[in-house]
């Protein structure tokens, strides 16, 4: 396992960049494509790890798959063109990949077996397959197909209205991918609006989608057709660059076509209310996701409450928005936030208990944390615990803090921003 030592960025951050491809849209990609008729070109494609699984576990599902870096071209084989996998599908650490899949799976008159790293097997499961049994699949894995491996014997769904207890774009996108192929209408309701990728992508793939206030609806039969797909940069990466940017002492950074479709850019919204300097420019399209530039300069912080509606569009970005708060002068509550107990890590534990040793005046909460700044940070060893997004809010740290800090498994970073450090030394050497 790689680790890295990170110094005090002595010269500010300084450039433009162009961070990698959106995870969310790229996973979506290649599973619309490959139960869609046709051919798909996906341009701009995130070639990390999570995506590379959903990647292979479609190819052991028959679909041709030609890979070419962030170029993917998918020869799609509509869904009941699946064949039934004779191997075990091994998701890695992606929990997209398995609560996405599952949902086309268990549509499907196929037996089929899901199992992922270490974290997945942590991870719950039932928020996907409860409302999968309650449309007719057949789902076991351990404790009542709560947690992998999962076994899904699917077809012969029946279309459900789910009230879903928790605001989630994998239960949703699940629930949604079998509805297309079940009898019926599937209606899916959240809390909150979550993240919206599948409900805009489909529609590009010629599908009905409704989509009232915080429910979304398909009906059964729907036939996908091969599409163009530029995916976005993705704001969950942009927004480490964006928060080093803020805190770092002489840096502006620019960063171009960024994915600021509005379920996912709580982000800005924090950045903005907490006093950050920043400016959108060149808005455009890419399809139906909206996108543009970003840019950032360092900037006098002070501390907000986030909570309620806007946390499941910033839920990624909190281990970011845990260092920029450090950096702020005041109080920052982050409330609303048990989902983050759930994610590759426990972020409340693995944030809290990382930035508390490196210095901050930082306090876990039932639903989030409590933060009090300024205060600088001191050096020492800190850990990504095989979760990418804590390993480079970590490296953000090492940006600022008065000594070095080591980094322990940063190969974890790859989950999502391949290019993590080659971005990051250009932004240092401009
Ligand atoms: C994702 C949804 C979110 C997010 C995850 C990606 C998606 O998870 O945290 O990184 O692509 O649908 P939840 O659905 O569990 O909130």
């Amino acid at each position: 396992m790689r680790s890295h030592n990170i110094n005090k960025a002595l010269n500010g951050l300084n450039g433009m960049i162009t961070v990698p491809g959106d995870k969310s849209i790229s996973h979506r990609a290649v599973l619309f494509a490959s139960i869609a008729e046709g051919v798909t070109n996906i341009t701009g494609f995130l070639p990390g790890e999570d995506c590379l699984s959903t990647i292979n576990c479609m190819k052991q599902l028959g679909v041709n798959i030609e890979e070419n870096g962030d170029k993917v071209i998918v020869e799609g084989k509509g869904v009941a063109g699946l064949y039934e996998p004779a191997r075990i599908l091994d998701v890695g650490n992606s929990g997209t990949t398995i609560r996405l899949l599952s949902g086309i799976l268990a549509s499907l008159p196929i037996s089929s077996v899901l199992v992922g790293d270490d974290s997945i097997a942590k991870r719950p499961m039932s928020r996907v397959t409860g409302p999968l049994k309650m449309m007719n699949a057949t789902i076991d894995g351990r404790e009542h197909g709560q947690y992998t491996p999962l076994h899904i014997r699917g077809g012969n769904l029946t279309g459900i209205h789910y009230v879903s207890p928790i605001a989630s774009a994998q239960v949703k996108s699940s629930i949604l991918l079998a509805g297309l192929n079940a009898k019926g209408t599937t209606t899916v309701t959240e809390p909150y609006r979550s993240r919206d990728h599948t409900e805009r992508m489909l529609k590009t793939f010629g599908v009905e989608v409704q989509v009232k206030n915080e429910s979304v609806s398909v009906y059964g039969g729907q036939t996908l057709h091969g599409t163009t797909i530029t995916v976005p940069g993705d704001i969950s990466s942009a927004a480490f660059m964006l928060v080093a940017g803020a805190i770092v002492p002489n840096s502006e950074i620019v960063l171009k076509n960024v994915g600021v479709n509005p379920t996912r850019t709580g982000i800005l919204d924090v950045l903005t209310e907490m006093g950050a300097k920043m400016t959108i420019t060149e808005e455009t399209q890419f399809g139906e996701e909206p996108v543009a530039n970003i840019k950032v300069q360092t900037s006098a912080l002070k501390g907000i409450t986030i909570g309620g509606a806007i946390i499941p569009r910033l839920i990624d970005e909190i281990p970011a928005i845990a260092v920029l708060a450090t950096q702020a002068e005041g109080v920052t509550i982050i409330k609303d936030a048990e989902e983050l107990k759930v994610k590759e890590t426990n972020r409340i534990d693995t944030m809290v208990n990382q930035l508390k040793a490196l210095g901050a005046d930082i306090e876990a909460t039932e639903d989030g944390m409590k933060i009090v700044g300024p205060t600088p940070l001191k050096g020492g060893t800190t850990e990504s615990y095989g979760d990418h997004r804590i390993g480079m809010a970590m490296v953000l740290c090492g940006l600022i803090a008065e000594e070095s800090i080591s980094v322990l498994n940063t190969d974890a970073i790859a989950v999502s921003y391949p290019n993590f450090f080659e971005d990051l030394n250009k932004l240092q050497n401009n």
